[in-house]
């Protein structure tokens, strides 16, 4: 059985589909801080299979020692986790307290329960600003804000456990941005309060809440001077977990991966492609650069292909349809 940590929130939910299609048997913790109960209804509902949900924080040791005590757990996904970057520049103890808390939790938990199989979202922001596009997994790693620092230590925490005690098998992905949504419109991502990303925001301009997208910048070294993004369909993303559970089952060591498209899309080349889904002109206005963003950042998807035999299908146009497809049912 495969315990899937956040598996309530927006790449969990879509990752426990694909596993549960695929015949895994499941559990999921989730505290629901950033979701809601109703997307494990709604995963039940498209796949038509049941799992034990835990509603519980990860950082309460005695509920996740009872999930182990109660289930047969093969390995894990750790998605649980804070994940807004400028808020993390408010609230630093929040997010070292819960994102790097709550894996020292389920790690001491699975080695006490002789589990020793993990994969873990990490993402690309551990590369900073790259030097050079496309980007390898063995490019240097800085950050620049305590979320990506969360993220970062937790790989060093993860790679350390393996050092100590090689039977362990880590996967660390490193997403580039996962956007869209499932095919059936019953999940997808629908922030609470304004949008701080992309994808969500235009989504809200072209369903009538908010008025018009502001484009961070038009003044970057990029093609048509707007930022350029590695946009990645969140069900291409999680068939990337499929497969590096099948690789922690497979070896032992720590491995990691790209999860992108290895392809990049400007600000406004997205709104364009928004445009045509939803089949509305979309108002926007250019406004300054938002202060630690880069230019640039696509995936070289090389490693992850050739390691794991995985590459993303879905293009574009396919993630702002079931982006739409989702935001027309549910906002
Ligand atoms: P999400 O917020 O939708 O999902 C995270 C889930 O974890 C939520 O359901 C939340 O309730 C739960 N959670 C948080 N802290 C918890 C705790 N202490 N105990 C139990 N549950 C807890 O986010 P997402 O977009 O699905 O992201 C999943 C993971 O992928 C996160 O670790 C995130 O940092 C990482 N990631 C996301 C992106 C992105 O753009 N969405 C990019 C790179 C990496
Ligand atoms: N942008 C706008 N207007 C907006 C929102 C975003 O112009 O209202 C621009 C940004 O300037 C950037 C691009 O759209 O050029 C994408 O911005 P997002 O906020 O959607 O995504 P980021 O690349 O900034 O960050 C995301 C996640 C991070 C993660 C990173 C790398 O939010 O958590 O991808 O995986 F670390």
């Amino acid at each position: 059985m495969i315990l899937v940590t956040g598996g309530a929130g927006f790449i969990g939910s879509h990752t426990c589909v694909e596993l549960l299609n695929r015949g895994y048997e499941i559990a999921v913790i989730d505290n629901l801080c950033n979701s809601k109960i109703e997307s494990i209804d709604k995963i039940k509902e498209i796949t038509g299979k049941d799992f034990k949900f835990y509603e519980a924080d990860l950082l309460d040791r005695a509920a996740v020692e009872k999930i182990f005590e109660e289930n047969k757990i093969d390995s894990v996904i750790h998605f649980a986790g804070l994940k807004a970057v400028g808020e993390s520049v408010e609230k630093p103890m929040e997010y070292y307290h819960n994102n790097i808390g709550s894996t020292l939790v389920l790690t001491e938990t699975m080695a006490k329960y002789g589990c020793k199989k993990i994969v873990f979202s990490s993402s690309a922001t551990v590369y900073g600003d790259p030097a050079s596009v496309p980007i390898r997994e063995d490019f240097p790693l800085h950050t620049t804000n305590p979320y990506g620092s969360t993220k970062l230590m937790i790989e060093n925490i993860l790679s350390d456990i393996y050092v100590s005690d090689n039977q362990w098998s880590i996967v660390l992905l490193r997403y580039f941005n996962p956007i869209g949504a499932h095919k059936s419109g019953l999940i997808g991502e629908n922030p609470n309060g304004i949008p701080n990303n992309l994808v969500p925001y235009i989504a809200q301009v072209a369903i009538g809440k908010r008025d018009h997208l502001s484009v961070f910048g038009d003044d970057y070294n990029t093609p048509d001077g707007t930022g350029v993004r590695d946009y990645i369909h969140v069900v291409d993303l999680s068939i990337g977990h499929v497969k590096a559970v099948e690789k922690v089952s497979s070896t032992t060591g720590v491995n990691i991966y790209n999860l992108g498209t290895g392809k990049g899309y400007s600000v406004l080349e997205v709104l364009h492609a928004y445009e045509k889904a939803c089949g509305k002109t979309l108002k926007y206005e250019v406004t300054p650069r938002r202060p630690g963003d880069i230019a640039m950042c696509y995936a070289d998807t090389s490693k992850s292909k050739e390691e794991l035999g995985w590459v993303a299908e879905k293009g574009i146009d396919e993630m702002c349809a079931d982006s739409w497809n989702f935001t027309q049912k549910n906002m």
